[in-house]
Order: C-alpha cells, then sequence, then structure tokens
C-alpha cells in the first residue's frame, strides 16, 4: 500500500461547520500555539521556545505547518492529537475522555468547539496573539449529552495551566471513569525523568528512555506519595539543570491522580495528567459537573528552567509567604510523646535563646495519645498531660518573643479513639463489615460526611478560637485503602480531597494569617493544588543531612526553597543513625526555610554557639534565598555538588558545595557558578561556619581569598571558566558568597 493522497473533496477535509480559532500566547521565552480547526477540539500546534511576532499568516502558517502527513495503513487524514486526545480524531492511545451511560454508550466522545474566549471576552476574529492570557473553549458532543469546559492558561512565568469541566447534559446519568488533559512534545524528547521514593526517601530521580507504549504514574494512595511523579519530564537525551531542551507536567491533586508519558507507533508523544477516579467513584447525575485538576506544563533549557517556572508562579501569588520566614523548633524529635511541661518550657527557652521565632508542639497533646496506638481524631486537649491546658506552654513561647504552632492529623483516627466509638460510620471502609487494614495503627476519617467534617472542623476551631496559635503542622500518615462511604460502600477519596482543601480554606478564612504545614508522613504531600490551601510543606521524616541533599534538591525541582521545611538535627540522624557534624547538617538545612528538631538540652555549649550561628547567617540571606533563583550545576557523576540561588538581579549570591560522596578520581571538576552577571565583578568569599570540613585542601586562588577579603574576579571566569575545586571529605561541605563590586565611574566612563 503506498502513502495516498486524499483528494480535497473528501468528506473529512470539507468544511466543517465550526469556527477556525487560532490562538499564539507567549511569555517568558515560551510560546503556546493553540488551534481550533473548523470547530474541532482544542489542539496544541506548538507548546516550546518563544515564536516572535507571527500575525496571522504566520500563525496560519504554525498550525497549518503542524499537520502530518497520512501515513499507510491509517485512517485517512491526518491524525490530530488535541488537548483531549480523542478516537474521533484518529488517536489511537489514551483517551482524554472515559466513560459511559448504562447501557454501555457514550465512550468515544466527539467533542467539538462551540465558542472561545480569550481573557473573557469572546473571540470574534480567527486569530488573536497575546502575552500570559487565559482562553476558555466550550466544547460539546451534543448527541452524547457532554458539555466541557477546557480552559488553557499561559502564566507570566512561562508555565501554562490547564483544567477542564465536564457537564453531563443528558437525562441518564453518565459514569466518569477518566478526564486526562495532554500536551505534545517533539520526538527529540527521547528522554524521561520522573521520580519515585518511599518513606523518609522522597523523590528519588529515575531516567528512562521515552518509548512506545505509555510510562504510566497512577497513584492509589489517597495523597500525594512519597513515590509521586512530582513533574514528569521527557528531554534531549542527557538534559541536565542547565541544558537540554525539557518538557515537564505536574498533576496538581493531593488524591488519586496519574502522570503519563505515552507514544505512540507514528512516533507520536505525549505527556499528560488528570485525577485518578475510582470505580463508580463519579456518576454524573444530568445537570451534575466535575471539575478536573490543574494540569501543569513547563518548558525550559535545563531543569533549572523549568523548576523557575514553577517558583516564579508560585512566588508571584498574593497570598504567597514572606521572605522572612521564621526560624522553627519543632519538638518532635526533641521529645516524641513525652509532653512535658517543665521539659517543654525549658526546650522554648533554649530555643529562643538561640533566636528561634515559632515553636511547634507536635503529636501527643490531645485525647488519650500517649503513643500512636490511641486517641487520634479527638483533638481535645489531654487532661493527664496538659492539666492546665496548652496556656501554660503558649504564654511562655509567646512570651518569649516566639509564635505557637500545633500539630493535627484531622483525616485520621485510632480506632481506639473517642470519635471512631461515637461515629463508626465516619470512618472509611467498602462496608460496615468490611474494615481496611490499619496502617500505623490508623483509619481515616470521612470528611465527605458533612457531619464528621463539621465535628472534625468545631474541634479544631475551639483550639485556634482559645489559644493564639498561629500556625498549624498538618499531618497525614497513611494510605487511603478501600477508602469508600462505609454506609454505601462508594469511593470517595475525590470527595475526601476536595474536603479537605475545604476544611484548610475555612480554619484560614476564620483565623487570618493562620500558616499551615502540609505533613504527610513526612513529604507524602508535595503537590501545587495542596499549596495552593497550605503554605510549606515537610520534606521528609528523614533529617540527615546527607539525604536531605538529595530530597531538597529535587523538592525543588517543584516549589521554591521557602516553603520546604528543613530542619537541622540531632548529630546522629534518628532515621538512619549516621553521624554529621553540625557544619554539614547546618549548610545543608540552609537552602530551604530553616528549622530545628533536636533536644537542644543535649546539645552541648560549642553546639549550641555554632547553631545560633547557622541562625544568624540564615537570617542574614533569607530575602537572598527566598527570592533568588535556584542554579544546580551539572557536574557529571561527580560527588561533589554544587548549587546555590542568585539574587534576581544578580548583585549577590550564595553557594554551597557539598561532599556527598567520594570520587574514584583524585581531581575535580572546576566550580562554575552559573547564573552571574558574566561583564560584572564580584568578590568572592568562602564561608566557613563552625567546625572547618575534614580533608579541606585549598586551591592557590582560595588561599588568596582567604589572605586577602575574598578575591575580586570577573562573572565570566566564575561562570564560564570557573575555578579549581578544593579536595574535600565525604559529608562535608563549605559555602560561598559572592557580591558584585559596585561599578566605578571610571569604570562606566571607560565602558562608554
Ligand atoms: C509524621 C511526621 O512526618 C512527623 O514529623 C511527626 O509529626 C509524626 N508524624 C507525628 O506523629
Amino acid at each position: 500500500m503506498s502513502p495516498h493522497r486524499i483528494p480535497t473533496d473528501h468528506p473529512v477535509l470539507a468544511p466543517r461547520p465550526g469556527a477556525t480559532h487560532r490562538l499564539h500566547l507567549t511569555a517568558s521565552d515560551v510560546s503556546v500555539v493553540l488551534d481550533v480547526t473548523e470547530g474541532r477540539a482544542p489542539a496544541i500546534a506548538h507548546w516550546g521556545a518563544a515564536l516572535g511576532e507571527l500575525g496571522a499568516d504566520g500563525l496560519d502558517a504554525v498550525c497549518d505547518g503542524a499537520v502530518d502527513v497520512v501515513p499507510q495503513n491509517a485512517v485517512d487524514v491526518p491524525v490530530r492529537i488535541g488537548i483531549i486526545p480523542q478516537q474521533s480524531d484518529g488517536w489511537i492511545g489514551r483517551p482524554g475522555l472515559s466513560g459511559s451511560r448504562s447501557d454501555g454508550s457514550g465512550w468515544a466522545p466527539r467533542l467539538v468547539t462551540e465558542s472561545v474566549t480569550l481573557d473573557g471576552a469572546p473571540m470574534a476574529a480567527a486569530h488573536a496573539e497575546t502575552g500570559a492570557a487565559t482562553a476558555r473553549f466550550a466544547l460539546a458532543d451534543a448527541a452524547l449529552g457532554l458539555a466541557l469546559g477546557l480552559e488553557v492558561e499561559l502564566l507570566p512565568s512561562g508555565l501554562l495551566r490547564m483544567r477542564a469541566t465536564l457537564t453531563n447534559t443528558a437525562e441518564s446519568p453518565y459514569a466518569l471513569a477518566e478526564l486526562t488533559l495532554t500536551v505534545p512534545v517533539p520526538a527529540e524528547a527521547e528522554e524521561l525523568l520522573d521520580f519515585a521514593g518511599r518513606w523518609a526517601k522522597e523523590r528519588t530521580p529515575q531516567r528512562s528512555a521515552f518509548t512506545v507504549g505509555t510510562h504510566l504514574r497512577e497513584n492509589r494512595r489517597g495523597r500525594t506519595g512519597a513515590d509521586a511523579a512530582h513533574v514528569l519530564h521527557a528531554g534531549r537525551p542527557g538534559l541536565g539543570f542547565r541544558r537540554g531542551e525539557v518538557w515537564g507536567v505536574h498533576t496538581a491533586f493531593s488524591g488519586n491522580h496519574r502522570h503519563l508519558a505515552e507514544q505512540i507507533n507514528t512516533g507520536r508523544r505525549v505527556l499528560g495528567g488528570g485525577e485518578l477516579l475510582l470505580p463508580g467513584e463519579l456518576q454524573l447525575a444530568s445537570g451534575e459537573e466535575y471539575a478536573g485538576p490543574w494540569l501543569y506544563a513547563t518548558y525550559g533549557e535545563g531543569l533549572d528552567a523549568v523548576a523557575s517556572r514553577f517558583h516564579r508562579h508560585l512566588r508571584s501569588r498574593s497570598r504567597h509567604v514572606d521572605t522572612r520566614r521564621p526560624v522553627t523548633l519543632n519538638v518532635w524529635e526533641a521529645v516524641y510523646f513525652d509532653h512535658d511541661l517543665t521539659r517543654l518550657t525549658d526546650l522554648a527557652d533554649r530555643a529562643a535563646a538561640l533566636g528561634v521565632e515559632r515553636f511547634v508542639l507536635d503529636d501527643g497533646w490531645f485525647g488519650s495519645r500517649r503513643d500512636d496506638t490511641s486517641g487520634l481524631g479527638d483533638w481535645v486537649v489531654s487532661d493527664e498531660v496538659w492539666p492546665e491546658g496548652l496556656g501554660p506552654l503558649i504564654d511562655h513561647v509567646r512570651g518569649l518573643g516566639m509564635e505557637f504552632g500545633l500539630w493535627f492529623e484531622p483525616e485520621m483516627v485510632n480506632e481506639d479513639s473517642e470519635v471512631a466509638r461515637a461515629h463508626p460510620e465516619w470512618i472509611m471502609a467498602t462496608s460496615p463489615e468490611r474494615m481496611p487494614l490499619e496502617s500505623r495503627h490508623q483509619q481515616v476519617l470521612n470528611l465527605s460526611i458533612p457531619s464528621a467534617q463539621a465535628h472534625v472542623r468545631d474541634q479544631m476551631m475551639a483550639i485556634l478560637d482559645r489559644y493564639e496559635i498561629g500556625y498549624l503542622k498538618w499531618d497525614h500518615n497513611r494510605d487511603l485503602l478501600e477508602a469508600a462511604t462505609r454506609e454505601t460502600g462508594r469511593a470517595a477519596v475525590h470527595e475526601q480531597t476536595l474536603a479537605t482543601y475545604a476544611l484548610m480554606d475555612e480554619l484560614k478564612a476564620a483565623h487570618p494569617g493562620l500558616e499551615i504545614e502540609s505533613c504527610s508522613s513526612g513529604g507524602a504531600r508535595v503537590d501545587l493544588e495542596v499549596l495552593e490551601h497550605t503554605d510549606r510543606v515537610w520534606v521528609s521524616d528523614c533529617i540527615d543531612p546527607l539525604d536531605r541533599q538529595q530530597m531538597n534538591r529535587w523538592t525543588s525541582q517543584l516549589i521554591p526553597l521557602e516553603l520546604m521545611g528543613s530542619h537541622i538535627a540531632s548529630g546522629r540522624s534518628h532515621t538512619t543513625g549516621r553521624l554529621h557534624t553540625l557544619a554539614f547538617r547546618g549548610l545543608s538545612a540552609l537552602f530551604g526555610h530553616l528549622g530545628i528538631e533536636w533536644d537542644l538540652a543535649q546539645a552541648t555549649a560549642a553546639e549550641l554557639d555554632e547553631l545560633r550561628e547557622w541562625i544568624t547567617l540564615y537570617k542574614e540571606h533569607r530575602e537572598l534565598l527566598f527570592t533568588g533563583d535556584l542554579v544546580r550545576a551539572d557536574r557529571g557523576s561527580s560527588p561533589l555538588w554544587m548549587y546555590g540561588v542568585v539574587a534576581p538581579d544578580q548583585a549577590e549570591a550564595l553557594f554551597a558545595l557539598t561532599a556527598v560522596g567520594r570520587s574514584s578520581e583524585s581531581q575535580h571538576e572546576r566550580l562554575r557558578f552559573s547564573g552571574l552577571d558574566a561583564r560584572a565583578r564580584y568578590r568572592i568569599r568562602p564561608l566557613l561556619t563552625g567546625e572547618r570540613p575534614t580533608g579541606l585542601a585549598l586551591p592557590p586562588w582560595w588561599q588568596r581569598a582567604e589572605e586577602e577579603d575574598g578575591l575580586l574576579l570577573p562573572g565570566a571566569v566564575l561562570s564560564t571558566s570557573g575555578l579549581a575545586a578544593p579536595l574535600i571529605d565525604p559529608e562535608q561541605g563549605v559555602l560561598f558568597s559572592l557580591t558584585r563590586e559596585p561599578v566605578t565611574s571610571d569604570a562606566a566612563a571607560a565602558d562608554r
């Protein structure tokens, strides 16, 4: 069979009734071209590098130029890969919309576009070219009784995001199985990078080839997951932090969800994502609608560039946190369940003396919760351990000038609790007789039952109304197995997730300024939707600085440093048993929202002095850390990692060099401080806080920098040709501060 030409009067090419709309959105070096040819469902004709001004002709050329040739043994028209891919457009891969009526019909939609608006105004013309903007497409398959609203937004950061809302416009119910949105990626994107992980070892990167088939990351945990795909990237082979074009997606949802990378046998590739719905979970009655989560899509040259779009977007929100993120002491690894007023006020005194600004009381203050087998879900202060209530501790903490924070786990219960005994029907299960397996001795409380949600809300609100509490640590310590409404058996993860967001919002609305930390067995609830309702994530229960080097590095692929809880713990890690110097613990925690999680009564005077130095250093640099651009150097397989933050105006920077292992080579690659202004001059100063790293052998430039007040060097040397690296023992590190020299009037005149 030979490829054939389609006669132009072939019915599939005959003009369709719908209007043609073509849009070019461009922001921050990214272009997105959206194509609605003759009323078809919207497709992305280009997503990637900026195209410059196109004009109507250019826009047509992009869309028409993206139409494929028809290969052998395929449908007789070019296959169109829509944002919601459909069989009716010739796509043989995973469909975007799956569902059916009870008689089995309605499963193969033919959505067409009925109208388009751009930033709220109806689009009358065929072409539009604009900066960051929101396009809304109203789609329908009238015969199947389905209407779908698709929102596509290019944000000023160059981040693209899309979400869809499906409405059942027919009389009979529609069982929705899946609504997945996709973005196309070119064939050059041959390598995939996403994440795996487990408790205390979250976000471990994994790479694979992008081959024919589906790389499907399904999550049925009812929470984002320690092993979440996090950001699923496709890029040029060997993509690194600073090199290689990369396209990535993130499904912003804290319940069940999926990410996928799919290639069909034509070679066409998409990335996509959406919520994962359990069987029967979403039965849309007539007129009912389902709103899917945001799918974020990021593009750039290297992983730093794609991460920076997420960071800039998060930082641009009006509700984003202040850069003066308070140094936080969390008592968990200091006292665990041993709540004792004298011990905790003493800990507060020691913390305040170091410059700590927030004191957080963790698990164990309520009900019968003396260990993790009992009392969870009873959000009433325990008379047994707090006979005078929390007032004496909170007054003490606040009297020391610190804010007070409190731990909750609102979606959970121990079976041995007042609430579980009074309302067994509130426990998530598939029937009254079938209790799910316990995990950490606990079950899930069904917040989609209004009375259950009201109960939790009222108990939490009573605590917040009674005490001066500025911060909640919101924990969630188990996966949701067989998570249904117990009396009906119907899956309820979707409703549970939305009810959780709503509860967070309600508490915040009632207590303006209240911050919430998203914690889930450490870092198992880190996603962009939870961050619309919270203000910080706990990266991991593992505070071992060596493991944190990896976890913080990759958590920051999605979120900026100010949202990552990053603590200094005791010398011997409670999770790994490894011992580290305070210098390495401090340096590793510095690039994040700093906290302490250590029984300070056990620390020596010298350790406390050094801890105070780290806190001071953090306070001096937090403005830079939380406004600057993250830079992670590509250093091959070298265990000498280098990363830092460069101020947006490039006037200053702070870099860390950390040895995460021993090298099989005796010399290291030069240090390159990327992100600096190559034309400026910078003074570089190595900063050695606390104990000097062992095994430190200095190259000559560094020796000179130590003898003088740093070394003044051209930005091009620092960023491009580089400086010889030191030798240093593993699990040690150093910092470098870089400040741009003001341009003297003589130099400015010479420039002119
Ligand atoms: C798990 C969290 O990740 C810890 O930080 C701590 O809050 C415990 N739960 C308390 O039970």
